[in-house]
């Protein structure tokens, strides 16, 4: 069963209640998603494996640690997930973007695809999947099978607010793909909303309300 791990630090707990505050605008919304994001990414690489390599300092040579293995790929689930990825670029600089796009059909709420553009090499990488608010899970389910398909080993979904029918969900069918979130929040509305969630975090992000 996959991991779920929920990040409760002061910093990120009072970020989020930014977040969650309606009267909170576009800019400072934002930041709080990228400030979160990077947050969420550090904790989320705290299994990256590491090498032994010896190198000189001004003072003596020696042996130190750098991290091996895979390189990374940050796969966003448009649109919102869009918000996330310069924050975590921020922290893993090395690596490369994904965007697959599927919305949410209003009255079935599952996900219909209309955009995939992913590394050439994303077979060789482990992804991080970009999704801020994990309702159904449905958007997050396509993107992981679809990163499966084409051959992509470790998979960890990266969001702001679960709830727990999409971590049931994900563990379900994905019982190898570890979560880090910053809340599980109660549950969702008819409509699809997080309650007591944060609203469209796709209109809050770019005004589009
Ligand atoms: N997507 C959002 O942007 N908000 C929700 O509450 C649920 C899904």
């Amino acid at each position: 069963m996959g991991n779920v791990y929920v990040m409760d630090h002061p910093l990120i707990v009072h970020k989020l209640s930014l977040m969650r505050d309606k009267y909170t605008g576009g800019k400072e919304f934002r930041e709080a998603v990228e400030e979160i994001s990077s947050l969420l990414c550090y904790e989320a690489a705290h299994d990256f494996p590491m090498k032994e390599v010896e190198i000189e300092t001004p003072i003596a040579r020696s042996k130190v640690k750098v991290i091996s293995g895979k390189k990374i790929a940050l796969v966003t689930i448009l649109r919102s997930g869009i918000g996330m990825a310069n924050g975590a670029l921020r922290l893993i600089p090395s690596a490369k973007v994904g965007h697959i796009g599927s919305y949410r059909d209003p009255k079935t709420l599952q996900p219909v695809d209309y955009y995939c553009k992913l590394p050439n090499d994303i077979d060789r990488r482990d992804a991080f999947v970009l999704d801020p608010m994990l309702a159904t899970g449905g958007k997050a389910l396509a993107a992981i099978r679809e990163l499966k398909n084409r051959g992509v080993e470790r998979i960890k979904v990266i969001c702001i607010l679960a709830v727990p029918e999409s971590i049931k969900a994900i563990q379900d069918a994905f019982p190898d793909v570890d979560i880090y979130c910053a809340s599980i929040d109660e549950g969702i509305t008819p409509e699809g909303y997080i309650v007591p969630g944060m609203g469209d975090a796709g209109d809050r992000m770019f005004g589009t309300k």
